[in-house]
């Protein structure tokens, strides 16, 4: 049977619901309150999500991690008209909570959509270990380098880019769990982006052609791995993944739910078939995307639309008209 087919303006539709997201967040920008953000963020997705001509269903629940659970974006959720194509959908309305809430570079609001039962669920897992390329070096990233000490992959890495070790630029959240990582690659001579948060965004760097990053590397969440596979997948870049549970309590769960956590994953093995839209909005300026602006009655947002079958890669600017003290904003079509 021929695959569904999405509409191919749909990352068009799409975007309205990260630019909405990211517009009500950044009313938030280093206002120290996360959790109010993050609702506020979520509340105005849902809302835009809902205006979608789909019959979508959220696959995974971005906040595992936490334990918060937003209600409004649970597994399961049915979001869009209802009518229309049966699609899988992931939203992150703010990856970079801590980013926002101090005013730091580099937040950004996410979404993706494919055909219904194309996206894989790592719940109940929250975290996962990842590493990116772009496409230059997707043939260099086996298996193996998931297990080989950090040298070795970025030789692999070096080599298929043309480069030197030395002058590659290596993405990794700055946390304790990878000390004897960041060892490593420096022993290795790579440079290193130690970054406080915002995986997503390494994984659009590092999978981008000619980007900034060579390299994403570490364990981070398990919904951002599942957001950043339909990423990369519609760059045409290289991932690996496997499940990285950080506490007793996360194993526990993996093993009641028998999932298996030896596996390895590729982005073909997390998001199945070419019918992917991923979108994301800037909400505050970062090496991906400049954030939101906000002038009089306007606020201005940088996206970009991916789309897997074509590899089409779109950066939009657009100006919002905005309505009222709660940021409904309508967006100008
Ligand atoms: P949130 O904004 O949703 O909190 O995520 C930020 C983030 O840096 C992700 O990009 C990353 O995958 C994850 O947190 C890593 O988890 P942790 O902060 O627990 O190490």
């Amino acid at each position: 049977m021929s695959e569904a087919k999405l509409y191919r303006n749909m990352g068009l539709d799409l975007v309205r619901t990260t630019e909405a997201a990211a517009i009500s967040a950044a009313r938030w920008m280093g206002l120290g309150r996360s959790n109010e953000a993050d609702r506020a963020a979520s509340a105005a997705m849902v809302r835009a999500l809902d205006r979608l001509k789909m019959n979508g269903q959220i696959v995974m629940a971005e906040d595992s991690r936490v334990g918060m659970g937003l209600p409004e974006l649970h597994a399961g959720k049915a979001v869009g008209t209802g009518r229309g194509i049966a699609t899988d959908v992931m939203v992150d309305p703010i990856d970079g909570r801590r980013l926002l809430a101090y005013g730091r570079a580099g937040a950004i609001s996410v979404a993706a959509v494919a055909t219904r039962g194309s996206m894989w669920s790592p719940s109940p897992a929250a975290y996962m270990e990842k590493m990116v390329v772009n496409r230059t070096a997707a043939s260099a990233l086996v298996p193996e380098c998931l297990d080989a000490p950090a040298a070795w992959t970025l030789a692999l890495v070096a080599r298929a880019k043309g480069k030197a070790v030395r002058d590659l630029v290596v993405f990794l959240l700055d946390r304790p769990r990878h000390k004897d990582l960041l060892d490593e690659i420096r022993a290795a001579g790579a440079r290193v982006m130690l970054t406080d948060d915002g995986d997503i965004s390494g994984a659009l760097l590092a999978a981008a052609p000619n980007g900034p990053v060579d390299l994403l590397i570490g364990v981070g969440g398990a919904a951002e791995g599942l957001l950043s596979a339909c990423a990369v997948k519609a760059l045409g870049g290289g991932m690996l993944a496997r499940l990285a549970p950080q506490s007793a309590a996360e194993r526990a769960a993996l093993i009641e739910a028998r999932v298996e956590t030896k596996r390895i994953f590729t982005c073909e093995d997390m998001v199945a078939g070419n019918q992917i839209f991923f979108v994301a909005t800037g909400i505050t300026s970062g090496l991906l995307l400049e954030g939101v602006s906000f002038e009089h009655d306007r606020a201005s947002t940088n996206s970009l639309i991916l789309r897997s079958e074509t590899r089409t890669r779109r950066t939009i600017q657009a100006e919002h008209l905005i309505t009222d003290e709660t940021d409904e904003t309508h967006l100008l079509d």
